[in-house]
């Protein structure tokens, strides 16, 4: 049989690349950041792209008592922690990518939450032994130490221009003056009221008489309005120590929790070195782990490279796509954990040798099923987790993807906090071989330790050409990473800001090995066509909520748009 011939030159193909590549590992060691020329030019006024519209004024109104991109950033993420709780906040984590005009530098933010150090795996097996997906996903135990406030005292102190007590304004005001839930919000709630009935300052925040809020009413919360007070008053501090530290540990371990006072203080925001690619002229700057997106995005366009898309018909152009997404994600399964803990083949996954090699397994008119190595389940890509990009009038560039993981995190809110916990325990390979909620498998490189950080497929990315830039970046899980490729390569065929967001997507993660596609992303004979290759393609409700700002160096044109399948979100030029 033709299949099966080719699958052990597949197979053959693999082992030999990653032998010779394990041989020659040394230290984890993320490709060097070859940060682009400082942009001669100042786009001369600046560009924002939010899932709120809310947040994306809370970074102009910083912007216009002099901030600049990074202390926007700050009013964006702290103002979306409270219109929008139930993707991103003050208990979870980030992930930024900044580009820094003046310097030309290129920086990574790591604001990932770590495991609490009495993290154990059998908290979350059931007495039979399969996963207790509730541990994981519900309550203090899914819950990983926060990393937001640290990671946005770090982009304020060291990149921003203006104290926090400027860049935290609007979100403390809007927390304690209160807005109008928009609907996402009201329908997050109702959908997690089960939840958040279960622990009664969950109840208080939410679920205010018992019931979850009206349309059109106003909703406060003045327990997160005074801890990010404390925060603008006292930094980190104003969360990992005192007061504010002494009530979320108290809190979450009289539900059953395990934190301690020393987790939190011993827990640092990180600057990391971003992993950078060069693609058809343009530069990518993107997350390198404990993300594993930029890893995956990376090995997907040294793929691409072999290839001429521009002059193929839409099914290869599809097929050459989805066999690099699904040979990138299996090594996302095995690979990819906390660059502190584990020790990574990062130069084989990032060489353009390994790409070859990878390349060559590909068949011209055929699909590869994933079952030539393992199998696996199926996969909810989920809509919750936010990204914003900002380009400032000097041309500083970040882009942020911030996350509780799943719909409103843990639905655990801490008394007397206001803090909402994440619950991105479950990002870890909690269970051997078992999917997480985004169905991504993981290997012991991704198993929970104390203090490690779970691997992330946030992906805020930088595209940076002579001619154009991008910042660009969506919240949707595992689908983030496909994303973020499809994005970057609209971006460089020409497509506007407004296009790369509408744009339909389709995605694969090897497992299962299957392709998600959104409806109208391919016509009926390109799908018929991929049918004919062997492609499984499985509707999907639209998935993502991109932001993106584009920045033409040619006429100094910035561009600003966020993702038309969700109507909260605001892109604004001013
Ligand atoms: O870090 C991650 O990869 C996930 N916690 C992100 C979750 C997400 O994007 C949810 N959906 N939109």
């Amino acid at each position: 049989m033709k299949f099966q011939m080719h699958g052990r030159v597949l197979l053959l193909s693999l082992l030999l690349t990653s032998g010779a590549a394990f041989a020659a590992d040394g230290a984890p060691k993320t490709a060097p950041a070859t940060a682009p020329a400082p942009q001669a030019q100042r786009p001369g006024h600046a560009g924002i792209a939010s899932a709120n519209f809310l947040a994306t004024n809370a970074g102009f109104e910083v912007l216009a008592k002099g901030g600049n991109a990074f202390d926007a950033a700050v009013a964006v993420a702290s103002t979306l922690s409270v219109v929008e709780p139930e993707s991103s906040g003050i208990g979870g984590g980030f992930m930024a990518t900044l580009h820094i005009a003046k310097t030309g530098e290129n920086v990574f933010i790591d604001a990932r939450e770590t495991a609490p150090m009495a993290v154990n795996p059998k908290d979350y097996l059931n007495p039979d032994g399969t996963p207790n997906r509730d541990a994981a996903l519900k309550g203090p135990l899914s819950a990983g130490i926060p990393g937001e406030p640290a990671g946005l005292v770090l982009l304020a102190k060291k990149f921003g221009k203006l104290p926090l007590s400027v860049s935290l304004a609007p979100a403390i005001r809007t927390a304690r003056d209160g807005f109008k839930p928009d609907p996402r919000l009201l329908h997050s709630i109702a959908e997690e009221q089960k939840n958040l009935e279960r622990w009664p300052a969950s109840v208080a925040k939410y679920l205010p008489g018992g019931k979850p809020p009206v349309a059109g009413e106003i909703w406060r919360d003045p327990d997160q309005a005074r801890t990010w007070e404390l925060i603008a008053q006292q930094g980190d501090a104003g969360f990992y120590r005192g007061e504010t530290a002494q009530k979320l540990v108290d809190a979450v371990r009289a539900a059953g929790g395990n934190w301690t006072l020393e987790d939190l203080a011993n827990y640092r925001a990180k600057e990391r070195t971003p992993i950078t690619i060069d693609y058809q002229g343009y530069k990518i700057v993107t997350a390198p782990p404990p993300s594993s997106g930029g890893v995956a995005i990376a090995e997907i366009l040294n793929i691409l490279r072999g290839y001429d898309l521009a002059k193929m018909d839409p099914a290869h152009r599809a097929h050459y796509i989805i066999e690099a997404m699904r040979r990138a994600f299996r090594d996302h399964n095995d690979y990819l954990g906390d660059p502190d803990f584990v020790k990574m083949p990062l130069d084989m996954l990032l060489s353009p040798y390994y790409a070859d090699g990878l390349r060559q397994s590909i068949l011209a008119d055929q699909a590869t099923p994933s079952s030539m190595l393992p199998h696996g389940p199926a996969h909810d890509p989920g809509m919750h987790t936010t990204h914003f990009s900002i380009i400032d009038k000097d041309g500083n560039m970040v882009g942020i993807t911030s996350t509780v993981n799943y719909i409103l995190g843990s639905t655990f809110v801490a008394k007397g906090t206001g803090v909402l916990l994440n619950d991105e325990m479950d990002d870890f390979a909690l269970v051997p071989n078992k999917p997480n909620v985004y169905g991504l498998l993981g290997s012991k490189a991704n198993a929970p330790v104390g203090g490690k950080r779970m691997l992330s497929s946030m992906s805020p990315s930088l595209v940076v050409g002579k001619d154009r830039s991008a910042v660009i970046g969506s919240p949707g899980g595992s689908t983030i990473i496909t994303q973020v490729l499809e994005g970057i390569l609209h971006f460089i065929d020409g497509q506007s800001a407004q296009q790369i967001v509408a744009d339909k997507r389709f995605h694969h993660q090897f497992l299962p090995d299957e392709v998600f596609v959104e409806d109208g992303v391919f016509d009926a004979a390109t799908s018929e066509q991929l049918r004919k290759m062997g492609y499984t393609l499985k509707p999907r409700e639209p998935w993502g909520f991109m932001n993106v700002v584009t920045w033409d160096h040619r006429d100094n044109k910035l561009d600003a748009a966020s993702d038309p399948r969700r109507p909260s979100g605001l892109g604004k030029v001013e």
